[in-house]
C-alpha cells in the first residue's frame, strides 16, 4: 500500500483502502507486454458489436454532442418501462451496472453496516463495499453455483443491509432456477435489500427468470447494454426498482453521467429486437463450440447461460498454466483468482473466425 503524505487531508477511510482495483484491463496488459492481443476473449464483451441501426443513432447523436444530455434520460426510461411493463418512475439509469452498484452500496451500506456476497463472485460490488467502509461477508459457491439459501442465511444472521447475487453468474456462467430465486426474493429480511445483477439475463433460459415486481422495495434488478447489445464501451445500464428507491438515487447519482450517445444508442437498440435475438443464437453456438473443443482436449466446460464459458482445468496450477499459455499466444483471457473457482479459465464467446484462433491456441497449449 503506498504511503500518502501524512499532511494530505485524505479522509481516513480512503487513506486506509488497499490500492488494488477490480480489473486490470487488456489495454494495460498490452502496454506491459509491449504487444497487442490477437483476440479479446477475457472481458465478456460482445464481439458481435452493435447493430447498424444503433450505429446510425449513435452517429446522429454526435450532431448534438455539444449539448448536455437529458439528465433524466426520460425517453430511454419510457422505452425501458414499456419493454418491461413497469412505470417510468421504476427505472433508474446509470453508466453501467458497475456505476449503479456503487450508488446502492453508498445508499445502503456505510461504515458499521455489512454486505453479503459469494466468495469469488463478480468483484465490483466488493470494491464499492470497501470504498464506502462497510464490512463484507462471503459465502462459498456450491457445485459451481452461487449458493442462494446460504447467502440468505448469512444475510439474515449478519443483519446485512445488502445481499448481492449475479444471475447468471460471473465468473462461472451458471444460473439459478426460478423457484430458488422466488424463495430468495420472498425471504429477504426487513433490514436487507437484494441486488440481483442480471447482466447476462438475455442469455439465460427465459423460464428461469422470475417476473419483475418493482412494488417490492427489497429487490433491485440490474440490467445492462454491455452484453448482448454490444455497447460495453458506451457505459450504460439500468435498475428496475421500487419508485422510492429510484427517487432516492436522484439524491446521489451523477445527473449527467449517462452520456447522450449512449442514451441514443440504447434507445435504438431496444427497437432492434432481431439483432439481439441473432446475437443470443450466435453466442449459444459459440458456447457449444467451446464445450466440444474443451472435451476434445480433456477439459470440462461448465454449463453456461452467459457469453463466456468457464473451462475446468482440474487444479489452480493447471488453470494458471493454461491461462499463461493462451496469453502467450496473444489471446486475452481471465481466470478466477480464489479457490475453488481458480481451477477454471474463463473464455468469452467471440466471432467464429476468432473462435478458431482461440480453439487452435487451446489445443496447442494443451499439447505443450
Ligand atoms: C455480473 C456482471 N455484472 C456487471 C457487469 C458490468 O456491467 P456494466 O458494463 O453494465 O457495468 C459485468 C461485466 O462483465 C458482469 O459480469
Amino acid at each position: 500500500m503506498p504511503e500518502y503524505h501524512a499532511d494530505l487531508p485524505l479522509v481516513d477511510l480512503v487513506r486506509r483502502l488497499p490500492s488494488n482495483v477490480p480489473f486490470v484491463g487488456p489495454e494495460a496488459l498490452e502496454r506491459q507486454r509491449g504487444r497487442a492481443f490477437r483476440v479479446r476473449a477475457g472481458a465478456n464483451e460482445s464481439s458481435f458489436g452493435i447493430s447498424p441501426a444503433v450505429r446510425a443513432a449513435m452517429t446522429a447523436a454526435l450532431d448534438n454532442v455539444h449539448c448536455y444530455n437529458d439528465p433524466e434520460g426520460y425517453e430511454l426510461r419510457c422505452a425501458l418501462a414499456a419493454k418491461h411493463g413497469v412505470d417510468v418512475a421504476e427505472i433508474a439509469l446509470g453508466s453501467g451496472i458497475d456505476d449503479l452498484l456503487g450508488l446502492f452500496v453508498r445508499a445502503f451500506a456505510g461504515p458499521g453496516d455489512c454486505a453479503v456476497t459469494s466468495l469469488g463472485a463478480y468483484p465490483t460490488f466488493n470494491y464499492h463495499v470497501a470504498g464506502y467502509g462497510s464490512e463484507l461477508k462471503t459465502v462459498p459457491y456450491r457445485d459451481n453455483h452461487e449458493d442462494a439459501p446460504a447467502l440468505l442465511d448469512a444475510a439474515a444472521s449478519a443483519g446485512a443491509s445488502l445481499l448481492y447475487l449475479a444471475n447468471p453468474d460471473n465468473p462461472m456462467g451458471t444460473w439459478q432456477r426460478q423457484e430458488t430465486l422466488t424463495v430468495l426474493m420472498a425471504s429477504i429480511p426487513a433490514h436487507c435489500v437484494l441486488l440481483l445483477d442480471e447482466a447476462y439475463v438475455d442469455l439465460a433460459p427465459p423460464a428461469d427468470i422470475p417476473p419483475l415486481d418493482p412494488s417490492n422495495p427489497r429487490v433491485v434488478r440490474l440490467r445492462t447494454f454491455s452484453k448482448v447489445y454490444g455497447m460495453a464501451g458506451s457505459r450504460i445500464g439500468y435498475a428496475i426498482a421500487h419508485r422510492d428507491i429510484v427517487a432516492m438515487l436522484d439524491k446521489i447519482r451523477n445527473h449527467f453521467g449517462v452520456n447522450r450517445i449512449a442514451q441514443s444508442g440504447a434507445l435504438a437498440a431496444l427497437q432492434d429486437i432481431e439483432f439481439v435475438q441473432d446475437v443470443v443464437r450466435q453466442v449459444a453456438v459459440g458456447r457449444d463450440e467451446y464445450a466440444s473443443a474443451a472435451a476434445d482436449v480433456g477439459l470440462r466446460a461448465i454449463p453456461s447461460a452467459t457469453n463466456f464459458v468457464a473451462l475446468d482445468a482440474g487444479s489452480s496450477e493447471r488453470a494458471e498454466a493454461l491461462m499463461a499459455a493462451l496469453l502467450g499466444r496473444d489471446i486475452f483471457v481471465r481466470k478466477p483468482s480464489l479457490a475453488p473457482l481458480d481451477r477454471c479459465v474463463r473464455i468469452t464467446v467471440v466471432l467464429p473466425e476468432e473462435r478458431k484462433v482461440v480453439i487452435e491456441a487451446l489445443r496447442a497449449a494443451l499439447r505443450s
